[in-house]
């Protein structure tokens, strides 16, 4: 996995396409598995299917350290994937938390609680349209009737695939007494974008996640022929399409917003056929709320006027981290350091965002990406970055556990 963190996360044609219950995220959740049996971790699975590894000596169990007030420190991140992405969104997360449990026990560190490193299902939402459905389900965000009936690009439905996964959806749905036992929550991602390069620095603390939402917009049209239609006889869906997507940069650039339209399907989708139906998926975000909502208020108005219809398919206001706990990674962080380590907000939706948002105290480490690029082969992170990453989580599980 790490070096194919590393020669991946380099090539700048093709990517991973790695879709919750698809027979590759199989095969990483078994690598999963199989690390942390490696390790001597404990792996449990939640009622969603979320795993995770659990590295606790006594005394007693996990819960009973928890029944007297240690409740555990847990890291990790995602395997899954966007289409084409790249090596490090999400991996980077999982191997560095698994490699900071190394790096405690080669210290001899004995954790005071118990330590857990997890690999959330589903967090870029790419075969089922909602991201972070793993923590949302898990945490109560996402009601699992809901989240079973959702279906993917070929009709199979969420449930469906679970069952192809040779789980049963009867189970599926919120785990308070999982929760129960995190006492913080510490991501540390790729940055998805280029403040560290900007501020020469490896490593920062995330602040918040920007509210951000996607929409389905559905455009009707009438099927005819490509040669023998009149203009003024159309129908055409893609028009309306169209209109949203110049419309999206627009109003985005007018707000001070960012909104992007990267998925399509086309009815009939024959190049000599007028399109009966366009549906174009929304992805809004930005720092300010209300002009997140002002802008997709504007566009969705717009498309209804075509005779659109314009469906919420997920919202997540503004997520801010605890205070108390990234100030405390931000003290680890500084220890040593001769500048302080940045505080970053993020456009991009994380697991720990859906935690927090569920009053667990959560926080995020980011490290430098030098292309500044992500959803994309061309994501990156040096060598160097990863495992000054590495240490920074290192340290800070150190101080979580035994502090
Ligand atoms: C997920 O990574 C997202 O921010 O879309
Ligand atoms: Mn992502
Ligand atoms: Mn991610
Ligand atoms: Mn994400």
């Amino acid at each position: 996995m790490w070096s194919d963190l590393e020669s991946v996360g380099r090539v700048s044609s093709g990517g991973y396409r790695r879709f919750a219950w698809t027979a590759e995220d199989h095969t990483l959740r078994e690598w999963f598995a199989g690390e942390c049996a490696r390790r001597g971790l404990d792996v449990t699975e939640d009622r969603v299917g979320n795993q995770w590894g659990w590295w606790w000596d006594g005394p007693g169990t996990v819960d009973e350290a928890v029944a007297t007030g240690r409740k555990a420190v847990v890291t990790g991140s995602h395997l899954d994937s966007v289409p084409d992405g790249g090596a490090f969104d999400g991996p980077l997360g999982v191997v560095c938390a698994l490699t900071a449990v190394d790096q405690l026990r080669a210290a001899g560190i004995t954790p005071q609680v118990p330590v857990a490193v997890t690999n959330f299902v589903d967090e870029e939402g790419a075969r089922f349209g909602i991201a972070c459905a793993g923590s949302r389900v898990l945490t109560g965000q996402l009601d699992p009737a809901t989240a079973l009936a959702l279906t993917d690009a070929d009709g199979t439905s969420y449930a469906d695939a679970l069952r192809s996964a040779g789980r049963g959806p009867e189970t599926f749905g919120p785990d308070p007494e999982m929760l129960r036992r995190v006492g913080a929550f510490v991501e540390l991602h790729v940055e998805q974008g280029r403040a560290l390069v900007d501020l020469d620095a490896p490593v920062a603390v995330a602040s918040d996640i920007w509210p951000h939402g996607r929409w389905r917009f559905d455009f009707p049209g009438e099927a005819n022929h490509a040669g023998t239609t009149r203009l003024e006889d159309r129908r055409d869906a893609m028009l309306g399409y169209a209109d949203l997507v110049l419309g999206a940069r627009q109003v985005a650039t007018q707000r001070g917003c960012v909104a992007t339209v990267g998925k399509v399907r086309v009815t009939p989708g024959g190049v000599n056929a007028i399109p009966s139906h366009v549906t174009g998926w929304l992805d809004a975000r930005g720092a300010d709320e209300e002009q997140v909502v002002a802008m997709v208020d504007e566009l969705t108005a717009g498309a209804r006027e075509t005779g659109a219809a314009v469906t919420r398919e997920s919202w997540t206001p503004t997520t801010r981290f605890d205070q108390r706990l990234s100030d405390r990674l931000r003290r680890v962080l500084d220890r040593d350091a001769e500048v302080s380590a940045p505080v970053l907000g993020t456009g991009a939706g994380h697991d720990a965002g859906i935690l927090a948002t569920a009053g667990i105290p959560s926080a995020m480490l980011f490290v430098r990406n030098p292309t500044g690029v992500s959803h994309s082969p061309a994501e990156h992170a040096e060598r160097e970055d990863c495992l000054a990453g590495v240490a920074a989580l290192t340290e800070c599980l150190r101080d979580l556990t035994t502090g």
